[in-house]
């Protein structure tokens, strides 16, 4: 391999783009594949089709200097890297369509001595079946290739700065292929680079997940039982996390996200015998949203027998967590959905979205004028401090202390 390998990005998406512009600004050569043609013109013009901050100035840099340019098919190449979309399908399985799809549009292309790095959130066992899929086509490449996985843990928001310096584990399907990996995240990784193989180092990107859902399902749980106990949950964990060695996280409206929603269900399609508490974390995390439901509907009910009237609601937040934009597998939501399915008289209030053409929008000062009931469900910095007049009913699903 050359001092700077030449590199083809499949997959132009939150990772792939910034990932590609990344290793393009270290001088090397960069093709970045995506199978939209949109996606693919937009970045010819130096131009962006995602939010992330500076994405947009390094992306117009590299392709005006000609280090990164994007197609629709792959070329031959020194490093291919796949980060393409994993979701799971209706019965929780992993689905590994656009993974297979971008693995077999490469084999035609593939050269002996060429490095293959799958960086999408993937079952354990899916880079060798990339390695059965790719030697099946091409048997003559057995021995003379290198495959790895290398997953990736970035924040939104924050992509490039964590890019470079967050550690990686990165596993081979041998000791050769685990290093010739690290020698090529060392280009534009300043972050450690740890040495495993490539079954660990998928199952570490799922349990770093499934970790944070089971901690939020801990959460989650005790707001329940306080609701109950008539304990105020988040005075409760504020002491609680007096002890020296207790972190208990905070309770919400449920977990949302393509991330911590999703990837737990890789391990329990996969060990559903062993892995109950994390099958039970998940369903947890799900039954808060059905609660929160229930708890408006009953508030509601309340309203309607006292006053002889259905009652406004006001839903304050529909993204996935504060402060973002992001509605993918959102509790907010789906809260905020299932309640306009239902018929009920819903303000819906997302304070980072301007306009959606899938939902009406109503702003934060109207619903507080309007609204009889006000439901905080996801804690928006908005929504921090407000002063609402006595004469409204506050349900608090997220710890804004408002009242
Ligand atoms: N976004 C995150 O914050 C994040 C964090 C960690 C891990 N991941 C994982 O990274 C992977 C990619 O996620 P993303 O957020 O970048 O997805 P994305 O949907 O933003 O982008 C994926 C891109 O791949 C393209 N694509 C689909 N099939 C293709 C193919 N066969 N060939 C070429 N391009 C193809 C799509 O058109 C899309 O532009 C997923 O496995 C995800 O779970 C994402």
């Amino acid at each position: 391999m050359k001092n700077k390998p030449s590199v083809v990005m499949m997959g132009l998406g939150y990772i792939g783009l910034p990932t590609a512009a990344l290793i393009a600004s270290k001088g090397l050569k960069v093709t970045g594949i995506d199978i939209s043609e949109k996606v693919v013109d937009t970045i010819n013009k130096g131009m962006i089709h995602i939010v992330e901050p500076d994405l947009d100035g390094l992306v117009h840099k590299v392709v005006k200097e000609g280090n990164l340019c994007a197609a629709t098919t792959p070329v031959s190449s020194e490093v291919y890297l796949i980060a393409v979309p994993t979701p799971f399908k209706e019965n929780y399985e992993p689905d590994l369509k656009y993974v297979s799809s971008a693995v077999k549009s490469i084999i035609p292309t593939l050269n002996k001595g060429a490095l293959v790095i799958l960086e999408s959130t993937s079952p354990v066992g899916t880079t060798r079946k990339m390695e059965k899929l790719i030697f099946e086509q091409r048997p003559e490449l057995k021995g003379n290739i290198y495959l790895a996985y290398c997953p990736e843990r970035v924040l939104p928001g924050n992509i490039l700065h964590e890019l470079k310096h967050n550690d990686r584990a990165i596993g081979g399907i041998d000791k050769v292929s685990t290093e010739k990996a690290i020698s090529f995240y060392k280009h534009f990784v300043v972050g450690e680079l740890h040495a495993t193989n490539a079954k660990t180092a998928e199952m570490v990107k799922l349990v770093e997940n499934a970790s944070r859902d089971n901690q939020i399902a801990f959460a989650n749980e005790l707001s329940i039982i306080c609701d109950k106990a008539e304990i105020n949950v988040w005075e409760m964990i504020a002491l609680a996390n007096k002890h020296p060695r207790v972190n208990i996280l905070n309770p919400g409206t449920g977990v949302g996200g393509h991330c911590i929603a999703v990837d737990p269900w890789f391990i329990v399609s996969e060990f559903p015998e062993e892995s109950t508490l994390i099958k039970k974390s998940r369903e947890t995390n799900t039954y808060k949203t059905e609660w929160v439901i229930e708890k408006i509907k009953n508030k509601a009910l309340a309203f309607k027998i006292k006053k002889n009237r259905e009652p406004i609601i006001a839903c304050m937040g529909l993204a996935f967590k504060p402060d973002i934009d992001d509605l993918r597998e959102s509790p907010a939501l789906i809260v905020n959905d299932t309640l306009i399915k239902e018929k009920h008289s819903i303000l819906s209030v997302e304070p980072n979205i301007e306009t959606s053409s899938s939902r009406k929008l109503t702003s934060l000062i109207d619903a507080l004028q309007k609204a009889d009931i006000i439901v905080f469900l996801v804690a928006h910095k908005e929504f921090k401090g407000l002063k609402i007049e006595r004469n409204k009913q506050i349900l608090d699903f997220v710890g804004l202390g408002v009242s």
